[in-house]
């Protein structure tokens, strides 16, 4: 992590105080003054500002059931940050895990911690996602092989990568992908000559929503590690 960041996770300072801190030599890492606020550092490391140690507040670990009509931002841009319906304090260091559309619900993942969101965002990872779709017309009778077998979506070079279909009613169906390109969902469909009218994403990983609409929570310690890699 970056040493500005660092220190903004320790202390009680924002990025500038901290940057101030670094750049008029005050901030030292495993004994070096330190004058780039861009250096790298891990929590392991020993980092001392005027005489005192600074230990990093743990990461933040946030799972929120999105409203419809909100957006996936993490400022007002229309619609609602969702960070409107969280309740933390120093909500800039927060970033969203896979945004959802404005018109989608369903499970929304926040936090601070960069390495753990690329267990769930990376493709090469294979998180699953599922996500509860509602159709226009009846589920054609070979999608469900047209998915498994990839579908080159306008714009792409390549296909997208096995997903899994199982129709709960001819216009209701459950789609499984392991990727998150831009509004996956409704091209696949779309790739296909059908329409998504409502969609929900219900789990990510062995995660599974579990709140009321616009609720929130931390994860468990056993949440959090079901991501790690295995
Ligand atoms: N795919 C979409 O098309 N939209 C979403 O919100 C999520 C996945």
């Amino acid at each position: 992590m970056r040493l500005d960041k660092f220190i903004c996770k320790s202390t009680g300072h924002n990025r500038t105080q901290a940057r101030q801190l670094i750049v008029a030599g005050e901030v030292a890492v495993n004994n070096l003054i330190i004058v780039d606020p861009a250096e790298q550092v891990h929590e392991n490391n020993c980092i001392i500002i005027n005489g005192q140690i600074l230990v990093a507040r743990p990461s933040r670990y946030i799972m929120l059931h999105k409203p419809a009509a909100s957006i996936c931002s993490n400022v007002d841009e229309g619609y609602p940050s969702i960070f409107n319906y969280i309740d933390v304090p120093d909500m800039d260091d927060l970033h969203i895990v896979g945004r959802l559309d404005t018109d989608t619900t369903g499970l929304v993942l926040v936090t601070d911690d960069g390495r753990w969101s690329f267990n769930i965002i990376s493709p090469q990872q294979q998180c699953e996602k599922v996500y509860l779709v509602e159709l226009r017309s009846a589920i054609a009778t070979d999608a469900a092989d047209k998915f498994s077998a990839g579908l080159l979506l306008p714009g792409e070079n390549a296909p997208t990568l096995a997903a899994k279909l199982e129709v709960i009613s001819p216009r209701q169906v459950r789609l499984t992908i392991t990727q998150g390109k831009y509004h996956q969902v409704k091209r696949m469909f779309a790739a296909i000559g059908n329409k998504v009218i409502k969609l929900h994403r219900q789990k990510i990983g062995d995660l599974d929503l579990d709140l009321e609409l616009a609720a929130w929570r931390y994860l468990s310690v056993a949440e959090v590690a079901s991501f790690n890699p295995k």
